[in-house]
């Protein structure tokens, strides 16, 4: 059994991820053996500053283990230091299917109606994120929801590459599969119920970065979009209120309780009484990983080494697959 997962190293990480990925990165590293890593390949897959990218590897490196990836249990590393992730990429680029990707959601919504302009990666992308997984034969893979279409793909080409060049008893790639928190599957803008919590958002308002500190997660919570109705009893009654539906999933997960404990406890009362409380719980939950965040921002030279060490871990694992992949498809290695 073993876990892999990534994350863009483009801005901060901000409750979705934290939600919807990381907490589980977190505790499944007292399961099984855990690969993490900042998916800095995926990341020039759109226009960049290559400065900014840099200063962000490390930056998201320092996020992660304030979060409490803890680099003695887990292999963290970022994938330009494993060439292997490029090198399989190339090699499942004859397996995936072009009609595949255009069906790829991600694709459609961040090409728009300009897809004539879009580099070839941003089109490639799952390709990439497809090698990611199968190199070290993951067999978990945490994300959240927007990432299982990928995570489908993934298996797809899995599958197919087995049956073309492998046999039924030694399959060269293992079929991953997602784990998605249900209490926390999808965390959504504060300021639209209908857009999911983004860092691409041009409003900061629209979500809790980590590093925020306890005025602004106020602040934020405070001006979150709402509808002028109290809470109700259950969760049916959240239907049709996607913002309120939003708060409320978003307490139930920080404190680990279902939707109906929550509502048991707030029926009836407005968000006047529900928002400072929700504020609340967020404070004390990310107060201290932003501490942890301050501390060990700005040693370079401690994050370097995490993440040289973890590469070197990375590459030895992902060494046999890679290469029994150039084997299968019949190509001559020496
Ligand atoms: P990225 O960097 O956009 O997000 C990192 C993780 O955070 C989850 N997430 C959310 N979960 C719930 N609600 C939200 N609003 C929310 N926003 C983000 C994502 O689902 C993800 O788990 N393509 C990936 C990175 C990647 C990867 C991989 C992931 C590259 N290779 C291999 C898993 C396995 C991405 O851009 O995630």
């Amino acid at each position: 059994m073993r876990v892999v997962s990534g994350i863009q190293p483009t801005g901060n990480l901000h409750l979705g991820n934290y939600l919807g990925a990381i907490r589980n990165w977190v505790a499944m590293q007292d399961q099984m053996e855990c690969f993490y890593f900042l998916a800095d390949l995926h990341a020039i897959s759109q226009p960049h500053v290559p400065a900014e990218l840099a200063a962000n590897t490390r930056e998201m490196a320092a996020a992660l283990v304030a979060c409490g990836v803890d680099p003695d249990r887990s292999v963290l590393f970022n994938q330009a230091q494993v060439p292997a992730h490029a090198e399989l990429q190339w090699l499942l680029n004859g397996t995936a299917r072009m009609g595949w990707l255009n069906r790829m959601t991600q694709w459609k919504d961040k090409a728009g109606k300009n897809r004539d302009g879009q580099s070839v990666a941003l089109f490639t992308y799952p390709v990439l994120q497809a090698a990611d997984v199968l190199l070290y034969q993951a067999t978990h893979v945490p994300v959240g929801e927007d990432q299982k279409q990928h995570l489908e793909l993934a298996r797809d080409i899995a599958q197919s590459f087995n049956s073309a060049f492998a046999s039924e008893e030694a399959p060269v790639f293992t079929l991953p599969d997602p784990i998605i928190p249900p209490e926390a599957a999808r965390i959504m803008s504060l300021r639209d119920g209908s857009a999911k919590m983004s860092k691409s958002d041009p409003s900061d308002m629209s979500r809790i970065n980590l590093i925020d500190d306890a005025d602004t997660i106020m602040a934020k919570v405070r001006k979150a979009k709402t509808d002028p109705e109290p809470l109700p009893g259950e969760a049916a009654g959240l239907e049709g209120r996607a913002e309120a539906k939003n708060l409320v999933g978003i307490y139930a997960a920080m404190t680990g309780q279902g939707v109906d404990a929550v509502l048991a406890q707030f029926a009836g009362q407005g968000f006047g009484a529900f928002k400072p409380a929700l504020g609340e719980v967020l404070v004390e939950t990310l107060s201290p990983i932003a501490e942890r965040f301050n501390a060990l921002r700005h040693d370079g030279e401690m994050l370097d080494a995490i993440l040289a060490k973890g590469a070197s871990r990375a590459r030895e694992v992902a060494a046999p697959t890679l290469d029994a992949a150039y084997r299968a498809l019949g190509l001559v290695r020496g």
